[in-house]
């Protein structure tokens, strides 16, 4: 709309902008008029000649004459010294009236006078008062000889008539402005009611302004142009009305609002339709869609039509039905899962309670095996001993009682070789009682039952724990050979290494079969070196490298395995051994407890050379 309205002012400055050209155009033929009338009155002998000699009543005549036949509105004469001789012009009513100014001479400006020695004519315009702008000319009269003879002004008013006949003509509005913004001269009477300080600040030296004026109610544009008429300035204004193409652009409006208005109806209407009709059911779509997973039953929307949304709806119902389905024979499976799961655990538990209790039974005939030797020979002794006391003790008495016969009784009772013997035999006996004591020793410290704290151990007397332990196995039959680097103490449950200690020391005598060896080493680690190519299975320990590891090889010269017994050996109930020998349990064991250690086990075989298990455990545990 602004933009409308800025076309409007400027397609109406520049049709102004014209007329301003015509009204100016107006103004410059009137001053050549006056130029072609003081031509012909210069050239008139009879006018020259009385005003050269000053004659006022003939002048007024010659003056009263040209005045009725033209336009002018006043003739006046002036001497070659610059005094009026006499003035004829027309008054209010169209009347022509003469002056001669009696004792009180009126003299011409003496500036204009010293203009006029190079010059015919100057011209100015005045406002007067009375609503009108005198156009005033001053020209020379030259007598021959080229001399001064005097002075003639014309002066032409431009007043209301004038601005009426361009009103008419142009259908504008016009208005003279004085320099000063004040309004001489107006085609309406409205425009003399407003201060000059109104129109001031519209008037521009040497450019066009254009401002909007309503007059008695209705929209005007007016153009003001600087106009220069001889050596005065003015100003004009030509105002046009804006009441039509301010009703167009009325209409416009309407029009513009109305459609909007219509659009936005419409608008209105679609969303609303869209919504009832597209987006409720979307919603609904959604809304049982959110529910879907709070719903105990298949979610189901009503299908209300056989559109798109219908058919979606439909899709929906059918794939709600088919998941609610779905999930609930999943439920059921995880249901079972769950069970089973229970089950295989409580199994689990049974036979790893079992496993230990099998090798518990092992461990304790073992156990029993060693310490019957110890035992058994202390009894032997036991029955030399209560011998030789029951002998000393009758030597005694007979010392006693009968002293002759004691050198003959001592040959009797071998009292040398009693004396001789006795020694070995307690000798004997003092060891026997320290190996059973070693044995019960070592089982507290294989057990530690009563610890279920992560403990300080050392690896290197957990293995000397358990090989003695084994010693009744070892015994006459296995060479054991230790290389031991001196090792930190791990913290670790010290019965369940002890457990794989003991694991995997059975499995290396049991695969020896008669004369064998078995090499031991520890050793400290900075780094965990990767798993070796040959290892079946490994842990996968957290990050320990920067605390350090120990890693423990135990090697044997048993009978190896072939690589698909080596595939298995970490499975649980995987076993070689015939029934009742093994569980299969004791490895598969073993790899959990070094795995929650945070440890890994190595394993490499060749079958009839040996195995070699290594197993490396972090100083610290995983938390
Ligand atoms: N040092 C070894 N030399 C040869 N084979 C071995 C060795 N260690 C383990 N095995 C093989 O791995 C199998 C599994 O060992 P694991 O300790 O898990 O069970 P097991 O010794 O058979 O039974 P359990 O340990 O319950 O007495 C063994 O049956 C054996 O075939
Ligand atoms: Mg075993």
């Amino acid at each position: 709309m602004v933009k409308y309205e800025k076309a409007i002012d400027h397609e109406l400055s520049q049709r102004l902008a014209g007329n301003i050209q015509e009204v100016e155009a107006i103004l410059n033929d009137s001053k050549k008029d006056l130029q072609l009338r003081r031509d012909q009155y210069v050239r008139n002998p009879n006018l020259t000649y009385h005003l050269a000699i000053r004659d006022g009543g003939t002048l007024n005549a010659i003056a009263t004459n040209l005045l009725k036949m033209d336009s002018v509105s006043s003739l006046t004469f002036f001497d070659r010294d610059g005094r009026m001789v006499s003035s004829s012009f027309r008054d209010n009513k169209n009347s022509i009236r003469n002056f001669m100014p009696s004792q009180d001479a009126v003299f011409l400006s003496a500036k204009y006078m010293s203009e006029l020695k190079n010059k015919k004519d100057i011209s100015l315009a005045e406002f007067a008062d009375s609503k009108k702008i005198n156009l005033i000319q001053i020209s020379k009269v030259e007598g021959s000889g080229g001399r001064t003879v005097g002075y003639i002004e014309q002066i032409l008013n431009v007043n209301g008539e004038f601005v009426a006949r361009i009103k008419n003509r142009l259908k504008l509005e016009v208005i003279f402005f004085r320099d000063n913004g004040e309004v001489g001269l107006a085609s309406h009477p409205d425009f003399y009611l407003y201060k000059k300080e109104f129109f001031k600040n519209y008037l521009t030296p040497g450019a066009d302004s254009f401002f909007d004026l309503n007059i008695r109610g209705y929209p005007f544009g007016f153009l003001v142009s600087p106009v220069h008429w001889g050596i005065s300035k003015f100003y004009v204004a030509l105002g046009a009305s804006k009441n039509e193409a301010t009703a167009v652009l009325r209409n416009v409006n309407y029009t513009f609002i109305t459609i909007v208005g219509t659009v936005v109806v419409l608008l209105v209407f679609t969303i609303l339709v869209t919504s009832s009709w597209v987006l409720k059911p979307l919603y609904e779509l959604v809304d049982a869609l959110q529910a879907f997973e709070s719903q105990e039953q298949a979610v189901t929307i009503p299908v209300k039509n056989n559109t798109e949304i219908g058919l979606l709806t439909e899709s929906f119902n059918e794939m709600s039905k088919k998941i609610w389905t779905a999930r609930s024979d999943l439920k059921k499976k995880i249901f079972e899962l769950e069970t089973a799961n229970k089950e295989l655990k409580e199994t689990q538990t049974k036979l790893v309670h079992s496993a230990k209790m099998v090798s518990l039974g092992q461990l304790v005939a073992g156990v029993a095996h060693e310490l019957n030797n110890p035992i058994g020979f202390i009894y032997s002794n036991m029955v030399h001993l209560k011998e030789y006391a029951e002998r000393l003790i009758q030597l005694v008495n007979i010392a006693e009682s009968k002293p002759s016969q004691l050198a003959s009784s001592k040959v009797d009772f071998e009292f040398d070789y009693i004396v001789k013997d006795l020694p070995k035999l307690i000798a004997s006996c003092q060891d026997g009682a320290r190996r059973t004591k070693d044995i019960v020793l070592g089982l507290r410290n294989f057990s530690r039952l009563e610890e279920t704290k992560l403990q300080e151990v050392d690896i290197q007397m957990s293995l000397d724990t358990t090989l003695n332990l084994l010693q009744g196995e070892l015994k006459n039959r296995i060479e054991v050979h230790r290389q031991y680097e001196p090792t930190p103490l791990i913290y670790c449950y010290a019965s369940q290494i002890n457990q794989v200690l003991m694991n995997i020391l059975s499995n290396a005598v049991q695969a020896i079969d008669g004369q064998g060896d078995i090499w031991l080493s520890t050793m400290a680690l900075k780094e965990k070196k990767g798993s070796q190519e040959s290892s079946e299975a490994s842990s996968t320990p957290k990050d320990n490298s920067k605390i350090g590891w120990v890693q423990i090889s135990i090697q044997d010269s048993g009978k190896g395995m072939p690589p698909e017994t080596l595939e298995k050996i970490f499975d649980p109930f995987f076993t070689t051994k015939g029934v009742g020998q093994g569980t299969g349990l004791g490895l598969s064991i073993s790899y959990g407890i070094i795995q929650n250690h945070g440890g890994e086990i190595q394993v490499r075989s060749q079958l009839n050379v040996g195995t070699e298990f290594v197993v490396i455990i972090p100083i610290y545990p995983p938390v």
